[in-house]
């Protein structure tokens, strides 16, 4: 293995649309790859590329601005490039890409090293994944102190037959329902330290800013559970996993206002009641991620995944 080839330094913000060129070339390779495509689906024109951008942009900033991003150039350009994300006493990799020309050389485990290595352990802090769910990926992660503890499965449910079903899942729910805001931000980290381990409080704080839109569940006073319905589903989580149906099925029925498009839901493993629920709307499992982390994720049967899908 030679990386002398390569420049490693860290990413400046001037560096991202050229990293989304990457994240996006290697997953359409990972793709074609792990048969979840055809083989010979056209490769994503620069100017769908560029839409991404336009949509992911302000996101991506807040990504960058809150992690550490380290890249390697070949020739002067960028190859390769892996983001570690921090929140609380939370750190997540939320991005590790090499170009398909690139790749089995030792630039991933070269970038992890700069971004997820760089820390002992035990500094008490968590480390959490969303792999692909490939050998090459999961292999190289176990490497840095993670192992998977749930499957991700990507749920796509119909508007028209999701339609009666969240509506009565969402009536045999006594939640009362708000738009979330900042106010119930205190709640929402109590929420997401009893079901993730760790407080992400800036992150909720930078969606709402940034326009995402959810409902906030409650009863009597207390919050019970959030659900972001647009754009993207998800994160969705509450106290008990007994709420869990109902959550998603009003973050469902506020999203179906928006459009007739099919949703995807980001489920996991952790909630077969969840998957149960849907199964009269015939939910289709379209995509498969595996979750590594460093510890145990204790309230994962309460938790549907955020979606975009950078962020846990
Ligand atoms: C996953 C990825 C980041 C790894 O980077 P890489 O530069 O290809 O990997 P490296 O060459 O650094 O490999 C490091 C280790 O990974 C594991 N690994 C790599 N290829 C492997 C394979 N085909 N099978 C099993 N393990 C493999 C090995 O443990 C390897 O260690 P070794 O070199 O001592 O054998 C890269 O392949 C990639 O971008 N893939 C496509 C996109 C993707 O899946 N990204 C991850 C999103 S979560």
């Amino acid at each position: 293995m030679n990386l002398q080839q390569f420049t490693f330094r860290p990413a400046t913000l001037d560096d991202e649309p050229a990293l989304l060129h990457i994240d996006i070339r290697a997953s359409e390779d990972v793709d074609r790859r792990t048969g979840r495509v055809d083989p010979k689906t056209p490769e994503m024109t620069s100017q769908a590329i560029d839409a991404i951008w336009a949509r992911l942009a302000n996101f991506i900033r807040f990504l960058h601005e809150n992690g550490v991003t380290w890249l390697a150039e070949a020739n002067g350009a960028p190859v390769a490039y892996a983001r570690v994300a921090a929140w609380g006493h939370a750190r997540q990799l939320t991005e590790a890409m090499v170009l398909p020309g690139y790749q089995d050389q030792g630039l991933g485990a070269a970038l992890l090293e700069r971004t997820f290595g760089s820390r002992a352990l035990q500094t008490g802090e968590l480390r959490v994944i969303r792999a692909n769910a490939t050998l090459q990926a999961v292999g190289l992660y176990s490497r840095f102190g993670v192992s998977p503890v749930a499957m991700e499965y990507s749920y796509t449910v119909d508007p028209d037959a999701v339609a009666p079903v969240a509506l009565a899942l969402a009536q045999s729910s006594d939640l009362k329902l708000q738009p979330l805001d900042q106010d119930h931000l205190d709640a929402v980290a109590e929420i997401d330290r009893a079901v993730l381990g760790f407080d992400r409080r800036i992150l909720h704080e930078f969606w709402l800013r940034d326009g995402r839109q959810a409902l906030a569940l409650m009863r009597g006073n207390r919050l019970e559970g959030y659900c972001y319905y647009s754009p993207g589903f998800g994160p969705a989580t509450c106290r008990q996993a007994a709420d869990l149906p109902a959550t998603v099925a009003v973050g469902l029925l506020e999203r179906l206002k928006g459009g007739t498009r099919p949703i995807r839901i980001a489920g996991q493993s952790g909630t077969p009641h969840l998957w149960r629920a849907l199964q009269p709307a015939g939910p289709r499992i379209t995509g498969l991620v595996a979750l590594m982390a460093s510890d145990t994720l204790p309230g994962l049967d309460r938790y549907v995944l955020s979606d975009p899908d950078y962020t846990l």
